[in-house]
């Protein structure tokens, strides 16, 4: 049942809109096809539609006091807590393989219920960028923005007493008397030298806040980069572990998306960007690959970024370590499908493999 040319030639002239011919219209088999295109790496690599590159990547790094430090996470292989000297030069290794950009995460001296080494000038954050800024200038800097990890308590914002808030239930997050501390964080990192600041902490109001503070103090260029579509996902165990974040009571469902729900961040992507956010990130990737596909669809003119977290990062490593899987293959394959789905740019802890393993071809 094979078309003759001429058939086939018919078809192609007739579009059902004037424009584009009809499906049906197309050749079907044995006319069509597609394994043609498939059949050597040099056609396959011609008609690829996403390209995985270094310059894809976000490193996540976690930053501890001390010299010469460079301490492993349990279960996340590959992943260090670095003191400053050590950060700096694993951040011009990294920038040497290509990668952009990296996110730090700091690990304060000691903490108490505002967190009040996440805004010192000469906090473990400061530090951090000063110490990649001299190593490596052409490296992006973005800081985490939150209180977790620097709070006695272990919550994202300050929390309610008995005594300042008798109407509440004591330890409630206080989420408009937090966005000036999320400002003043934001404002101590910019006069450090960060690029860009990633509030995460999900609060109402949090990244025109933080818009606000930056403008008033005089770095209007430095940009928000906003964990807008942040789910309360059981994949940040690990991360909780090697930010030392975990609250120490209750859990982050007061303010963290709810996994079910996918029109709710388009709203939350919406109101970041009305309040000034320049770049917008849903997290994590692998369980909502269709929420990165719904936000790239809806705002186009947004650069979006997806966070592959620590759970990700972890479940891949583990089955490579049995033998399970191959590493570099899954990871690869991992990144690729978050850029399809529509990410332009994938925060990763397999930044610096996965940018080698493209380098080497
Ligand atoms: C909070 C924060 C978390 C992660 C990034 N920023 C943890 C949380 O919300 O509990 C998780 C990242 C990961 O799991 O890799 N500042």
């Amino acid at each position: 049942m094979s078309l003759t040319f001429d058939q086939l030639l018919r078809q192609a002239n007739t579009p059902a809109d004037g424009l584009t011919p009809a499906a049906d219209a197309r050749p079907a088999y044995p006319a069509a096809r597609p394994r043609r295109l498939r059949q050597s790496p040099g056609i396959r690599a011609m008609v690829r539609e996403t390209r995985l590159a270094p310059a894809d990547f976000v490193s996540p790094f976690f930053v501890t006091h001390g010299r010469g430090v460079r301490n492993p996470i349990n279960a996340m292989p590959g992943i260090y807590q670095w003191s400053p000297d050590r950060l700096a030069e694993e951040g011009a290794r990294l920038a040497a393989l290509g990668v952009p950009a990296v996110l730090l995460f700091g690990l304060p001296a000691s903490k108490d219920p505002v967190g009040l080494e996440n805004f010192a000038p000469d906090g473990i954050v400061p530090q951090a960028i000063r110490a990649l800024k001299a190593a490596a200038p052409e490296l992006v800097v973005i800081t985490d923005v939150c209180l977790c990890e620097y709070t006695d308590h272990g919550h994202c914002g300050l929390l309610s007493t008995p005594a300042s808030h008798p109407q509440l239930a004591a330890g409630t997050i206080l989420n408009d008397e937090t966005l000036p501390v999320l400002a003043r964080v934001a404002v101590a990192h910019a006069e450090a030298g960060a690029d860009m600041v990633a509030p995460s902490g999900m609060l109402d109001g949090a990244v025109g806040a933080i818009r606000a503070g930056l403008d008033d103090f005089g770095y209007p260029n430095v940009a928000i980069l906003a964990y807008s579509v942040k789910y309360a996902s059981s994949f940040y165990g690990l991360f909780r572990e090697a930010a030392q974040g975990a609250p120490r009571f209750g859990d982050r469902q007061s303010h963290q998306m709810d996994p079910a729900n996918a029109r709710e961040a388009l709203r939350e992507a919406a109101l970041d960007l009305a309040e000034g956010a320049d770049m917008l990130m849903v997290k994590p990737a692998l369980a909502y690959l269709d929420v990165i596909r719904q936000t790239r669809d809806r705002f186009p003119e947004a650069p979006l970024a997806a966070y592959n977290v620590s759970g990700e990062y972890a479940m891949l490593k583990a089955a490579a370590a049995n033998g399970w899987l191959d590493e570099r293959r899954a990871v690869l394959e991992t990144l690729t499908s978050i850029k399809r789905a529509g990410a332009d740019l994938v925060i990763t802890y397999h930044a610096a493999d996965a940018a080698g393993w493209l380098r080497a071809g």
